[in-house]
């Protein structure tokens, strides 16, 4: 995508998309790679950003896939036009999943996605309205944390 730099850049999600599924997470893998991130950091990116994309896709009507990279962290923030989540903390339990049997008979669904964000990153936030829309905030830490900085 042209208004994508190094170091920040937009992508757009339509929910029901699967023909490019994965697309925005595995370019933004390829940025991380360019500009000389970690491997080990690259590979939790991914993951995380690749749960984040699917999510829109199944589960969302659109939405925009956004990150910032600079010397001390990755911010991934995803946001979407709803339907939002009714209960988050249900949401976020393993194996909690209210995908239908189409997308189940595609090999997602299995309600791992939120939980692998969670283990996968530095912070997460997750805030949803119903009627609204769905807003995570993905942050993975660049540098080492000091002790004594
Ligand atoms: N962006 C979203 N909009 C609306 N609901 C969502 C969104 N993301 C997650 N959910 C809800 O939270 C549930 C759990 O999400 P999670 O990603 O953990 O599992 P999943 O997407 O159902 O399955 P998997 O990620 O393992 O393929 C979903 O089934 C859905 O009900
Ligand atoms: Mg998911």
């Amino acid at each position: 995508m042209t208004e994508n730099s190094p170091s920040e850049g937009t992508f757009h999600l339509m929910g029901g998309e699967f023909t490019n599924a994965g697309s925005a997470s595995s370019e933004l893998k390829s940025t991380l790679i360019k500009v000389g991130v970690e491997k080990s950091i690259v590979r939790r990116v991914a993951i995380a950003a690749f749960e984040a994309e699917m999510n829109v896709i199944i589960h969302a009507v659109a939405g925009t896939l956004r990150y910032e990279i600079t010397t001390e962290a990755v911010t991934i923030t995803v946001t979407d036009m709803g339907p939002g989540i009714e209960n988050i903390n249900q949401a976020m339990q393993p194996g909690y999943s209210t995908a239908p049997d189409w997308v189940r008979e595609m090999g997602w669904g299995a309600g791992m996605g939120l939980p692998n964000i969670s283990k996968h990153s530095d912070l997460f936030k997750i805030d949803s309205v119903v009627g609204e829309g769905t807003t995570l905030e993905i942050i993975f830490d660049l540098k080492e944390k000091n002790a004594d900085s």
